[in-house]
């Protein structure tokens, strides 16, 4: 801290790392006090815009500095582990992007290293923090959809393949849209079905498009000759009570983008994020829209962010606990060995 302020670190300043550092930058309480990135050109540019006094390429040069709380870690994701152990082991907070880690091992590391130094530990799941994600938490809560036993999870993209290497080389990102973008539904829909325990794991993952010559994407064009990643991948959870799951992702398809959960209530059931209510009513199907009172303009990244402060300076207990980020980094990896041995993977 310093001068009654939080002192945050940033390591890896690209897309996400600028998003949150402006998040940051909202909070009377917080100074970004200093960014890391292995690129000279990004830690340039980054630190003269947002007016960040240090910048460094070797995250453990910003971890060192005593004076920082929190770290919060942007990398791709294979960087998430080293990054965020060594800030844990410095008695820095860490707020970590999602997923949070490529291994589960390397979760179960994490969890530890966050028990013993006695700090916070989050992946940065945003949609948990949006307005359709916190309010159909709270209906669900409410038993307004009764029992909630089946989730049908879409994160569906139809030609936007995020075309840098942080996503295609399976070093740096750990998988395709199963782990980039199935992480996100994946989290939310079994938040929402209040983290079951896991029975068994099925998936299948396919790279049939994103290797053809000529194809094109809404982001920015890829080598097809060094694509790693499935470019799409699908996946069945059932839970040891019988619940279940099922989850589609696609960086690439030809068929409609699709991003939601249709969750199956046995009073209603429900569309996240469109918020759309399906129940019955005297023999007759009562269908419905719930729209805010109140807009919520704050990005769900922002107020993630401010949320995870808060859990920093009062101590309360995080909304995205790491022991349901380590079941959802189970499940994603259970997904890639049932693919690649073609059976079921049982927990
Ligand atoms: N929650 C969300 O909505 C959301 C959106 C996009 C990305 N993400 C996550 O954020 C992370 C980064 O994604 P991005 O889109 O910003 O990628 P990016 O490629 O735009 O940025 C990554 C940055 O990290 C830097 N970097 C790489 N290795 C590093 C290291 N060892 N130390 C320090 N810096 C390093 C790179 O130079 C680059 O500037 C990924 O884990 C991704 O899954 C989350």
């Amino acid at each position: 801290m310093k001068n009654g302020k939080y002192l945050v670190g940033v390591v890896g300043a690209g897309g996400i790392g600028r998003y949150h550092i402006e998040g940051w930058k909202k909070l009377n309480d917080v100074i970004v006090f200093g960014i890391a990135d292995t690129n000279a050109s990004v830690i340039e540019t980054v630190s003269k815009k947002y007016e960040i006094p240090v910048a460094v390429r070797d995250y453990k040069n910003l971890i060192e500095i005593e004076e920082i709380d929190i770290i919060d870690v942007c990398t791709p994701n294979s960087f998430h582990y080293p990054v965020t152990i060594a800030a844990l082991k410095s008695g820095k907070h860490v707020l970590c992007e999602k997923p949070l880690a490529i291994k589960s091992i390397h979760v179960e590391k994490m969890i530890q290293a966050a028990k013993e130094n006695k700090r916070k530990l989050m992946a940065a799941q945003n949609n948990r923090f949006s307005y359709a994600g916190k309010m159909t938490k709270k209906i669900i809560d409410n038993g307004e959809l009764g029992e909630i036993y089946f989730a049908q999870c879409y994160a569906l993209r139809r030609r936007e393949l995020p075309a840098a290497d942080t996503f295609i080389k399976k070093e740096l990102s750990g998988g395709g849209p199963m782990f980039d973008i199935g992480v996100h539904i994946l989290d939310i829909a079994y938040w929402f079905m209040g983290c079951p325990k896991v029975h068994s794991v099925k998936g299948v993952m396919f790279t049939k498009l994103a290797k053809n010559k000529g194809i094109t994407g809404a982001w920015g064009q890829w080598d097809t000759e060094k694509y790693e990643v499935e470019d799409f991948a699908a996946g069945f959870v059932l839970f040891k009570d019988g619940r279940a799951l099922n989850l589609t992702c696609s960086f690439l398809s030809n068929l409609p983008s699709n991003w939601s959960a249709y969750l199956y209530g046995t009073k209603a059931g429900i569309i996240w994020p469109e918020m759309k209510l399906f129940s019955e009513l005297n023999g007759m199907h009562k269908d419905s829209t719930l729209t805010p009172i109140v807009q919520e303009n704050e990005p769900s990244h922002h107020i993630e962010i401010k949320e995870f402060l808060e859990c920093v300076k009062t101590g309360k207990e995080v909304l995205v606990k790491p022991e349901e980020s380590l079941e959802v980094i189970k499940i994603l990896e259970a997904m890639y060995i049932s693919h690649e041995k073609k059976r079921e993977v049982l927990f």
